[in-house]
């Protein structure tokens, strides 16, 4: 099983966007996820409750809740001796002895940011952190930055700056850009049990292109980690 960590200092930066994302992208192609919840908000929970309602949640996928480190020890137990292919842990912003241990036992680390000078500053520390955390532990994770609610139309001036410097660093060759299908998601459950249910009602032939488009970027984003573990 591997660990794939989301993760940045800065709240709301879209770690747990990501990471549901992320998930689809995984249980598209049959792979079996468990989700680690360390923000004790419990956004995971609550998703999973919203995407069963709504008929979007696949049965591959649990959420295990392990915001404390027995916690997560059992969950990491759990989900590799069930035949679980990824894991994914949701951290909460900010530092803690949870934080570090998620990071150090993680295959993948993913920091995402947006394209706000603030939120390079952010992302910038975290991913220091990061890599100075690993280098004091001897360890070597594969760490990338992932663009995060980037436009689709143009980009400022500043925003292109922003991209510019973040290229200077380990980044998905895609980023997550900023889609209503995204930002649905926490509402609706897993993408793409969310457009096979389109599929059915032709009413939604609009959302479905959109929702159909937002999850080919998923795939995008999900294959980069794929690929980055295997080599
Ligand atoms: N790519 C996207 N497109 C549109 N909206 C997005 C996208 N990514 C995140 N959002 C929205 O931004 C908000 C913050 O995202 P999210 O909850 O994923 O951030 P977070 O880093 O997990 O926050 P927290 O630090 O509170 O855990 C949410 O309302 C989410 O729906
Ligand atoms: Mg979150």
């Amino acid at each position: 099983m591997k660990l794939v960590t989301c993760c940045s200092f800065k709240g709301g930066a879209g770690k747990t966007t990501a990471l549901m994302g992320l998930c689809s992208s995984f249980a598209d192609k049959k792979h079996k996820v468990a989700l680690f919840e360390a923000d004790e908000n419990r956004p995971l929970t609550k998703w999973k409750e919203n995407a069963l309602r709504n008929g979007a949640w696949d049965p591959g996928c649990e959420v295990f809740v392990a915001d404390q480190l027995p916690l997560l020890e059992n969950a990491y137990a759990h989900a590799e001796g069930n035949g679980f292919h990824y894991a994914l842990a949701d951290t909460r912003g900010g530092l803690s002895e949870l934080n570090d241990s998620i990071i150090a036992s993680s295959d993948f680390i993913l920091v995402p940011t947006m394209l706000t000078p603030l939120d390079f500053d952010e992302a910038l520390a975290t991913y220091r952190y990061v890599i100075e955390l690993l280098l004091e532990e001897g360890l070597q994770i594969k760490t990338a930055i992932l663009g995060q609610r980037v436009p689709t139309c143009r980009l400022t001036v500043s925003q292109q700056a922003t991209q510019a410097m973040l290229a200077l660093l380990p980044m998905f060759d895609t980023p997550m850009y900023e889609r209503d299908a995204f930002a649905a998601m926490k509402e609706r459950g897993m993408l793409h049990i969310t457009a096979q249910n389109m599929s059915r009602t032709p009413a939604m032939r609009l959302m479905l292109h959109n929702t159909r488009r937002a999850m080919d970027e998923l795939s995008i984003i999900g294959a980069f980690v794929e690929k980055a573990l295997e080599d």
